[in-house]
Parts: structure tokens; C-alpha cells; sequence
């Protein structure tokens, strides 16, 4: 029965983009590595879409899934307030695989049995193929092979109609009932320690299910040119440039589905590192094509900043600035441009945040809150249009390349929204900036010509509000001190600082203390992250 009304539901049109369609949909049972495994199936080619386990089957079908994959999670199944799925996901017809908790899940509404395990499994296991099983999941793979574990619980019995495909010293770490497309492994393929992980995915996306490798940048950019033209009609759109990947891609995105009819704000905070302001300002214009209004409100900021110290005041200031500068030239835009002219405004928010805002209903622990200054308040009479929802920051940059946007954007540092404000330590005036612009030139000039910058996270230069005594030839000194901090990073939850060659902190300092008169010595920051942060405030 579930089965008949399934298959109805597939044949039901789909809200979703074409792009979207007949890729895996990942139910998160509040795992840590849920965006990873769906980060592993789109390096595939394979679309795919996070969805808290709570989602109705109807939902789920919606983007016609060749797949469903079960997250792990770090409850027990046998939890009071243990997540559940829908039992109708495991009858639509559509292939399952169920990873660590998922495996758990799948096995105890079944009717197997799941239990804590005598001896616990965390990390590093040796994995065997269960003798003969010939399992889906591991066709023509090695035999035996290492592979990442991380839970307590393992599958006790079996449910009725499946088997056991292969095992660990201690426990089943791998089952299937292939009449059902219903496969499920104890272990964590989506991560880089298990050695077959990626081959494992690929089993499952393309020979259980079948998947088609069709998830492009060409198919994306077309589908999101297309549904934004449909949405804004003949309005108008705004959108709050940062300088940074992100508001450049989705703004680039915008423009080529409707052009000047685009505009652009850039606002100068004062906050911005040496040149920048103007050059980037340049290429928006000249190398992009876009339409751009520049808003140089460096007064503004700094009367607010004006002997405040301590960070998060900081940070709440230049928010709530960025907001007004914002609001008011979109008041002089719609001014201009007839009331009911524009429409919407462009923001571009990633799929991490998206999926941590609805996680926070589901079981899904938020790892991360991140007060991003770009961030617009919505009480503007505008419709968003946020045209990166769903994509990752990886996939971000290379829908960009596809655009014809230059390294220059697409490789950037990260810079924070609060900009060097939180780089000058305490009070923010406008000789410590200047100080700091200079030295912090001076580290990404030698970041680049090191080679380094490619290869690191973050590479800049912190301001300390702590004086020292020198000589420089006959005299004594008594400067200020510059922290250099130089970072490696995947995404920013946790860093290393980088082992640079000495020469090239040598050049760093010397060329520091010589050109920016003011700073008499210089340090390199070794903390990582944890305990650090990887900016100082
Ligand atoms: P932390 O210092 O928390 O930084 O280790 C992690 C990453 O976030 C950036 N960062 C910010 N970005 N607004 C932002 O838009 C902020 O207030 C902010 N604070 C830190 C930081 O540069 C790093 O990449």
C-alpha cells in the first residue's frame, strides 16, 4: 500500500529545479558528518539535499530522489527522546542506505535488534567483506580495507530478509536486503579515513541506485537564471556587496539573469585593508560588468567606533551602522526609482546556514553561530532573492569560475564583516589603522610571494596595543607590536597555524619594523584552533 502511494507521489509534479531532481536526499538524524556526506555525493555529481529525519515522505519525494541516505547521529535508537524517521521512507521503492545510526534505526524498526556494544567502537577498524556476500556496496572492492567507526550501539539480530555483508573484529558492519534496496553500513564512509569510502558512495549512487552524474555548474546557473527572471518579473533588485566570494558570486548570478536592473552597494567601512575600497570597486565595475554604487561612509564608522574597546561592542556598532548606511541608500534608490520599482533584495546565503537555521527544529546539533555584518535585517519592504541557498562554499567558488570571475575574488581570504576593527585591538583610531593597513600589506605581499597564500586559510596582521623598547642604529625605540598570524583551515571550525619557513617570517619582520614607522616588533601567533580563535577579538 505504502509502496502504491509512493509511487504516486513520484509521478506528482515536483516544486523543485530541474538540477535538483533525481539526486539523493540525506535525512539528518543530527550526525556531525550529515554535511559531509552530502558534500561526498555532490563531488560525485550527484545532487543532494539535507532534510531533518522529521520530513514527510511527501517531502522527501518531492525532488525525486534515485536515493535516500540515513545520517548517523549521536543518539542511541533505544533513546526516550531517541530521532525517528517516517518507517513509510523505508517502503517508497526508492533505494536507502543507512549509515552508523541510520544502520541502527533501519534495524530496530525492522525488527532486529540493536544493542550497546561490549566493546566500543571509535575510530580506526579493519573491515571484511562478509565470505560470498557479494554485497552491492563493496563490488569490486578489496576484501578487506581500514574504515572510520564512531559509535557505541551495533546491530545485534538482523531484521527479517537481510544479510550480513560484512564484518569488523567485533561487530556487523555492514547489511543489505537487496530485493528492497535497503543497505546500511556501521561505519562512516563519508569520511576520508575509511580507504574505500568514496568507492562504497559510488556503489551505492550509481549501481544500487542508478544515479545519473548531471549536478553542473552550467545546469545550476541556468536553473537559477531561469527562476530568478520568473520571480522578479520587471522589478528591480538591490544587493549588499562585502568584496568578499559569496555577495560577488550571487550577485554576478543576478546580474546575468537581469542585469542593470541589478544595483549594487558597496560600502566603504573604513574597516577595509590597504587599496582595497577602490580596487575592488574597479573590478566590480570594470572587470565584472556590474552595477555598483560605492558608498565611502569611513566617517560614519569611525565616529561610532570612537573609544570603544571592547569586541562585541564593536562588532554591534558596525552592524547596526552597515544597516543604516544600507537602508538609506535604499530609500534614495526607491526614491528614484518609483516606490513600488524594487522589489527584492540579493543575499547570499550558503547552505551550511540554511540547513543550520532549519536543524535547529530538528535533532541536529548547531555548532555554529556567526554574526555576520553582512546580515540584513528583514523589516525592509523587500522579497529575498538568495540564489546560493544551495550550494556549499566550495561549489559556491566554482560557480564562479563558470561566470568568468577572476582568482583574485574566487581564491580570497576570508575577511570578517567587522574588517580590521576587530584587528586593531582596543580602541579603533585612525593612526592604529593606518599602522596596521601598512603592516598587513606587507605580510599578504609576502604571503603571495612565498607561495603561501594558496596554501593557507587566513594570512594577516593584528595590531597589539602593547609598546616594547628597541634600537634602530643609535637610538632606542619604544613601538608598537604586530602579530602575524598565518593560518591552515577547511572551514574555520578548526585551524593550525602555519609552519612558515623562517626566511619568510624573517622577511615579514624586518620588512615590517623598516617600512611602518610606529612598530618595533613583530611576533608570530602559534596558537591553534582550539583553544584560539583565529581572529584575536
Ligand atoms: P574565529 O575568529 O571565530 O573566526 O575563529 C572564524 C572565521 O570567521 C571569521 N570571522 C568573522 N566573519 N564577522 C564575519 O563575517 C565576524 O564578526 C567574524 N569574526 C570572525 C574569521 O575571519 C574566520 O575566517
Amino acid at each position: 500500500m505504502a509502496e502504491i502511494q509512493a509511487g504516486t507521489r513520484m509521478r506528482q509534479e515536483s516544486t523543485k529545479p530541474k538540477s535538483e531532481l533525481g539526486g539523493m536526499v540525506v535525512l539528518d538524524f543530527g550526525g556531525q558528518y550529515t554535511q559531509l556526506i552530502a558534500r561526498r555525493i555532490r563531488e560525485q555529481r550527484v545532487f543532494s539535499a539535507i532534510l531533518p529525519c522529521t520530513s514527510r515522505v511527501e517531502e522527501i519525494l518531492d525532488y525525486k530522489p534515485a536515493g535516500i541516505v540515513l545520517s548517523g547521529g549521536p543518539s542511541s535508537v533505544y533513546d526516550a527522546d531517541a530521532p525517528k524517521c517516517d518507517p513509510g521512507v523505508l517502503s517508497t521503492g526508492v533505494p536507502v542506505l543507512g549509515i552508523c545510526y541510520g544502520m541502527h534505526w533501519i534495524t530496530k524498526v525492522l525488527g532486529g535488534t540493536v544493542e550497546p556494544a561490549g566493546r566500543r567502537e571509535y575510530g580506526r577498524a579493519e573491515f571484511s567483506a562478509a565470505d560470498g556476500s557479494c554485497g552491492k556496496l563493496f563490488e569490486g572492492l578489496p576484501s578487506t580495507s581500514k574504515i572510520w567507526n564512531s559509535h557505541g550501539d551495533h546491530v545485534r539480530a538482523l531484521p527479517q530478509g537481510f544479510r550480513s555483508t560484512g564484518l569488523t573484529e567485533n561487530a556487523i558492519a555492514a547489511i543489505e536486503n537487496s530485493e528492497k534496496g535497503i543497505h546500511a553500513v556501521q561505519f562512516h564512509p563519508e569520511v576520508k579515513h575509511t580507504e574505500q569510502g568514496t568507492a562504497i558512495l559510488r556503489n551505492f549512487l550509481f549501481t544500487v541506485c542508478k544515479a545519473e552524474p548531471k549536478w553542473s555548474g552550467a545546469a545550476f546557473i541556468e536553473d537559477t537564471v531561469e527562476a530568478i527572471r520568473k520571480k522578479v518579473g520587471n522589478k528591480q533588485a538591490i544587493c549588499a556587496l562585502s568584496g568578499g566570494v559569496d555577495s560577488t558570486v550571487a550577485a554576478a548570478l543576478v546580474h546575468r539573469a537581469m542585469g542593470d536592473r541589478l544595483t549594487n552597494i558597496f560600502v566603504n567601512n573604513g574597516l577595509l585593508r590597504k587599496n582595497e575600497f577602490e580596487d575592488t570597486l574597479q573590478m566590480y565595475r570594470e572587470r565584472l560588468g556590474l552595477n555598483v554604487i560605492g558608498v565611502d561612509a569611513t566617517e560614519r564608522f569611525l565616529s561610532q567606533l570612537k573609544g570603544i574597546s571592547d569586541p562585541e561592542e564593536k562588532r554591534k556598532r558596525i552592524g547596526r551602522e552597515f544597516i543604516a548606511v544600507f537602508a538609506e541608500e535604499a530609500q534614495h534608490l526607491t526614491r528614484d526609482a518609483g516606490q513600488e520599482a524594487i522589489g527584492f533584495l540579493v543575499q547570499g546565503t550558503l547552505y551550511p546556514d540554511v540547513i543550520e537555521s532549519v536543524s535547529v527544529k530538528g535533532p541536529s546539533a548547531t555548532i555554529k553561530t556567526h554574526h555576520n555584518v553582512g546580515g540584513l535585517p528583514m523589516n525592509m519592504p523587500f522579497a529575498l532573492i538568495e540564489p546560493l541557498r544551495d550550494l556549499f562554499k566550495d561549489e559556491v567558488r566554482r560557480i564562479g569560475r563558470e561566470l568568468g570571475l577572476p582568482d583574485e575574488i574566487l581564491m580570497k581570504h576570508p575577511f570578517p564583516g567587522p574588517g580590521l576593527a576587530v584587528r586593531v585591538l582596543g580602541e579603533v583610531t585612525p593612526h592604529h589603522l593606518k599602522l596596521l593597513r601598512e603592516a598587513d600589506a606587507v605580510v599578504r605581499e609576502e604571503i603571495r610571494n612565498s607561495g603561501f597564500y594558496e596554501k593557507t586559510w587566513q594570512a594577516f596582521a593584528v595590531l597589539l596595543p602593547v609598546r616594547s623598547v628597541g634600537v634602530m642604529g643609535d637610538g632606542r625605540t619604544y613601538g608598537l607590536t604586530v602579530a602575524v598570524r598565518v593560518v591552515n583551515s577547511d572551514d574555520a571550525m578548526t585551524a593550525d597555524w602555519t609552519r612558515l619557513p623562517a626566511e619568510v617570517l624573517e622577511r615579514i619582520s624586518t620588512r615590517i619594523v623598516n617600512e611602518v614607522t610606529g612598530v618595533t616588533r613583530v611576533v608570530y601567533d602559534i596558537t591553534s584552533k582550539p583553544p584560539g580563535t583565529i581572529e584575536w577579538e
